[in-house]
């Protein structure tokens, strides 16, 4: 049996970064509340030249450096987004160009937060069906043009960055990605959601479209996220027949402090044994599981053999956890 592995993983960050205090003087926050509620002091900011595809074209490139892959070898570039700079064509068909990967198809997913972690489901069912396959998943966002920067709630929880990673086949069937459990719920779309830009057609268009920006009810959010990534995590570990204690990592999306605090409860699951780095970052969305994931590499946290136990929960409400054998 052959397995789905990851065979380099890359990360891109814009250059600036706006700190708690910078949010200070554009809108009535304060570092102290930033923090205590969120764990968040720093988020970057894209500039010129960091647009999201940009940003995910180099964490791509630093994740096929990584993997010793040539742009050409690509055979699909997945790119889980919801800030891309224009609708058509996708993020990925910017990222292709960018790349060179001429030899790929690419496209979009949009499932928010968990946009990695259905690209990384994704890439693990193309290779195991078509066997040669090579796969750039990316989770990439500039949410930093999709707020609302006079609305406290939600300006101070998002930042922009990218993370990327390579999949490609192994005949080591004891390695690779073990398996996911995904999930979505359009009837909660309203808790978490961003319109597109007006209608051209009125009879289409949504009474009151405030714009293309993020519209959240914190509260019930927090609330479903603890208890939806418990629940996928809990499944998962069932349906693998794994046990919480032979995780050597895990990498769950970088939200807020608060929330990954709430789920390590639920699943009494060891702090020391969790990769965190939202105070630096603040939430990047579709970004924050493939950065964490390549920091945690690069800092050689983990080893061949070892398990990681992903996670998410985002706008869809979308959610799932995945597993792998590194
Ligand atoms: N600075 C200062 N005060 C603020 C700010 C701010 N930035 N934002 C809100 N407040 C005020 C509110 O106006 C309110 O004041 P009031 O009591 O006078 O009305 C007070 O603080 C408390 O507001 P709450 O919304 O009840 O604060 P809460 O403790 O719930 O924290 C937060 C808000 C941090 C947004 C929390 O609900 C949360 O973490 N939710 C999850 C949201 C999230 O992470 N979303 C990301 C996308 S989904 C995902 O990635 C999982």
């Amino acid at each position: 049996m052959m397995g789905t592995v990851i065979l380099g993983t890359g990360s891109s960050l814009p250059k600036r970064i706006m700190t708690n205090k910078d949010l200070e003087v554009i809108v009535d926050t304060d570092d102290e509340w930033i923090f205590s509620r969120t764990g968040i002091r720093n988020r970057r900011i894209g500039g010129a030249g960091e647009k999201t595809h940009q940003i995910a074209a180099d964490a791509g490139r630093k994740a096929l450096e990584m993997a010793g892959i040539l742009p050409e070898e690509l055979d699909l570039v997945v790119v889980g987004t919801i800030s891309s700079h224009m609708l058509m064509p996708s993020c990925a068909c910017f990222v292709q160009k960018e790349l060179g990967a001429v030899n790929a198809f690419a496209y979009d997913i949009n499932a928010a937060c968990s946009g990695f972690i259905y690209g990384m489901d994704m890439a693990d069912k193309y290779i195991r069906s078509e066997n040669q396959k090579k796969i750039l998943v990316i989770g990439a966002e500039t949410l930093s043009g999709r707020l609302n920067w006079k609305d406290r709630n939600t300006c101070i929880l998002f930042g922009d960055g990218a993370g990327a990673a390579v999949f490609g086949h192994s005949n080591d069937s004891t390695r690779g990605v073990v398996g996911s459990n995904l999930h979505s719920d359009g009837r909660l779309w309203r808790l978490l959601h961003m319109h597109t830009a007006p209608s051209t057609n009125p009879d289409l268009e949504v009474p009151d479209n405030p714009g293309a920006h993020i519209i959240m009810e914190g509260r019930e959010v927090f609330k479903y996220a603890v208890k939806a990534m418990e629940d996928s995590v809990c499944a998962l570990l069932k349906q693998e027949n794994i046990s919480m204690d032979s995780i050597k990592l895990f990498i769950p999306h970088q939200a807020n402090i608060r929330i990954l605090k709430n789920l390590l409860e639920r699943l009494q699951f060891p702090e020391e044994k969790v990769f965190v780095n939202v105070s630096d970052y603040g939430n990047t969305s579709a970004a924050s599981v493939p950065i964490a994931l390549d920091e945690a590499n690069r800092q050689g946290l983990f080893a061949r053999g070892d398990t990681i136990l992903l996670c998410s929960f985002g706008g869809g409400f979308t959610w799932g956890a995945s597993l792998i054998k590194w």
